[in-house]
């Protein structure tokens, strides 16, 4: 396959602009890969930094905590995002985990808009990042790294200030592309036993 594919492309043919067959992306397709990882439950954020005056931010659920000693979290930018460059350029930024009652805040965020902080209240924290009223927590960090990483660059974040609500909200959710809200269980113990089990069962009969 691969000596086929060398061999034509030495040829002149049209193959070259193809990705090349020994590359492993080239066997997954997007529209799989897409369905698959929205398997994949999260929360939502909102990455905002202070550019000279402006705030700026950009809707987030690649986002996770990443070490303890030192505390570091980390987010996921991709490479076309017109707001990570100046997020980058501040070397500073917020994560703005939000609440249930924010998937307005969330939709108004992810698409590229100079003005998307038009009629949001906003406060500065103590590190002078922007802060969205009505989140469930504020993470104030400096940019340590960023990694390359396919269309994306990976953003590891040196936490300064952490921030909750003493009585939070419930959070906004993400799953299979549409906005959630948590329910609580209706398993006995609040845990998932009994629908676990039904599954275990089933698998162990086939
Ligand atoms: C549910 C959801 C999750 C998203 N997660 C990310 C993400 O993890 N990283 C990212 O760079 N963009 C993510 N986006 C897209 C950005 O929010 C969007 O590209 C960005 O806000 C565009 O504006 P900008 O040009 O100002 O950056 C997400 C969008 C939605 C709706």
């Amino acid at each position: 396959m691969i000596a086929e594919n060398l061999t034509s492309t030495a040829k002149g043919d049209n193959s070259a602009s193809r990705p090349p067959v020994s590359d492993p992306a080239a066997e997954i397709e997007f529209e799989q890969f897409r369905r698959v990882l929205s398997r994949f439950c999260t929360g939502l954020v909102v990455v905002t930094a202070l550019c000279g005056t402006a705030p700026v931010g950009l809707t987030c659920q690649a986002f996770a905590s990443l070490s303890l000693d030192p505390p570091l979290v980390m987010f996921g930018a991709a490479a076309r995002s017109t707001s990570w460059p100046r997020i980058r350029a501040a070397r500073r930024f917020a994560v703005n985990i939000l609440s249930e009652h924010q998937e307005g805040t969330s939709r108004a965020f992810a698409v590229s808009n100079p003005d998307k902080f038009v009629g949001v209240r906003w406060f500065r924290g103590s590190h002078g990042c922007p802060l969205i009223d009505g989140a469930l927590a504020y993470v104030e960090c400096s940019i340590e790294a960023v990694h390359s990483a396919g269309d994306h660059e990976i953003v590891v974040g040196r936490v300064l200030a952490l921030r909750d609500l003493p009585d939070p909200a419930e959070p906004l959710v993400y799953f299979s592309g549409q906005y959630r809200i948590l329910a609580p269980s209706h398993a006995p113990g609040g845990g998932i036993g009994g629908s676990v089990h039904d599954q275990d069962t089933d698998l162990a009969r086939s």
